[in-house]
């Protein structure tokens, strides 16, 4: 019986998860395929600690903070209404667990400006954006991590640097005082492509999104005026579905694509509105559910913040954890008895 106990997923043996996303207001499918559902799985599996992470949204919008509550708000009833389950995952705002502050200035000195400089991310923005708190975002995002000794990461691969960077920090950390923080590891994953109606990667940022809010008449609006094969102008003409990003999304929603759509679209039998409109259909009833709980969770805001307060309060608690152990390796414990 005891080694069945030890297969078991039982809670003391189970690893911890945590990600992290920035505030951006309302999901979009992209981020329902490429993030959402992977998360929705794992919480089955592992202690599981999502941060919406507000800090690192001010190092682009520290002088526009006015949509952050909302942005906020919109983004946890996302996740709940996407499955995340308040019960299995610590749903929480990053700045009301302030132990990620006192990490990060920890891991500040561990780490060195050329590190930081060196890095993709900062490359790509250092022109727009040199501050000192953008130059320290992958340094808050380690601590982010090593706060709640994470075993994995789930995030896209444009993240994958930012982890290896927070488990170089833990190994020093260790190494300098004593061993105390995981090592936290990637946990990448093949998702589906999804670009946007301009054939760009879908971001809300273009505006070229299907929200997860969006009512089935703006969905089929957007999808309308979504690019298509630009050697298919009108039905008859033979298309090429391997580049549409049309096709891209019925690969994701609907049931056989190759046999029900990719022949027709290439004989020309099938026009592009029609096209459309079968995944139209398809992607509505993808995300009709997801809807149906969003408006119930619009009509219950208290509840919704009273979830990001719980998760608030259990993530504290094993962050409060942690940080004793890191205060107490470093010997800055200074109130504890003993030298
Ligand atoms: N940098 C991540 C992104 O842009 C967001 C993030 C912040 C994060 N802290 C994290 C992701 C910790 C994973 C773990 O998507």
């Amino acid at each position: 019986m005891s080694k069945n106990r030890e297969k078991d997923k039982s809670p003391a043996r189970k690893e911890t998860i945590l990600s992290g996303a920035q505030p951006t207001g309302a999901l979009h499918i992209g981020n329902l395929e490429g993030a959402l559902r992977n998360w929705v799985n794992l919480q089955e599996d592992y202690w599981m600690f999502l941060c919406i992470v507000d800090w690192h949204a001010l190092t682009a919008a520290f002088n526009d903070t006015k949509e952050m509550k909302s942005n906020i708000f919109e983004m946890a009833i996302d996740f709940l209404a996407a499955g995340l389950d308040p019960d299995k995952c610590a749903i929480f705002i990053q700045s009301e667990v302030k132990e990620h502050a006192e990490l990060h200035l920890i891991f500040s000195m561990l780490i060195t400006v050329p590190t930081l400089t060196r890095l993709p991310t900062y490359q790509e923005k250092k022109d727009s954006l040199d501050s000192y708190g953008f130059l320290g975002y992958p340094v808050l995002q380690a601590a982010d991590i090593c706060l709640y000794n994470a075993h994995k990461v789930p995030v896209g691969k444009d993240q994958e640097k930012h982890i290896w960077l927070a488990a170089d920090l833990a190994k020093r950390f260790n190494s300098i005082y004593r061993k105390t923080l995981n090592e936290p590891e990637a946990l990448l994953r093949e998702i589906p492509l999804i670009l946007g109606s301009d054939n760009r990667k879908m971001s809300k940022s273009y505006d070229n999104h299907i929200p997860l809010a969006f009512t089935e008449k703006q969905t089929e609006k957007r999808l309308r005026s979504f690019y298509t094969d630009p050697e298919k102008l009108r039905q008859g003409d033979s298309g090429h579905p391997e580049k549409c990003p049309v096709f891209l999304l019925h690969r994701v929603y609907t049931e056989d694509p190759d046999n029900e759509i990719a022949p027709s679209c290439k004989s020309g039998k099938l026009g592009c509105v029609d096209c459309k409109m079968i995944l139209n259909k398809n992607l509505n009833n993808a995300l009709q559910p997801i809807r149906d709980k969003r408006v119930e969770l619009q009509k219950t805001p208290d509840f919704v913040w009273d979830v990001l307060k719980m998760g608030g309060d259990r993530a504290r608690t094993r962050a409060e954890i942690v940080m004793e152990k890191v205060r107490s390796a470093m010997k800055t414990n200074y109130r504890s008895k003993g030298k």
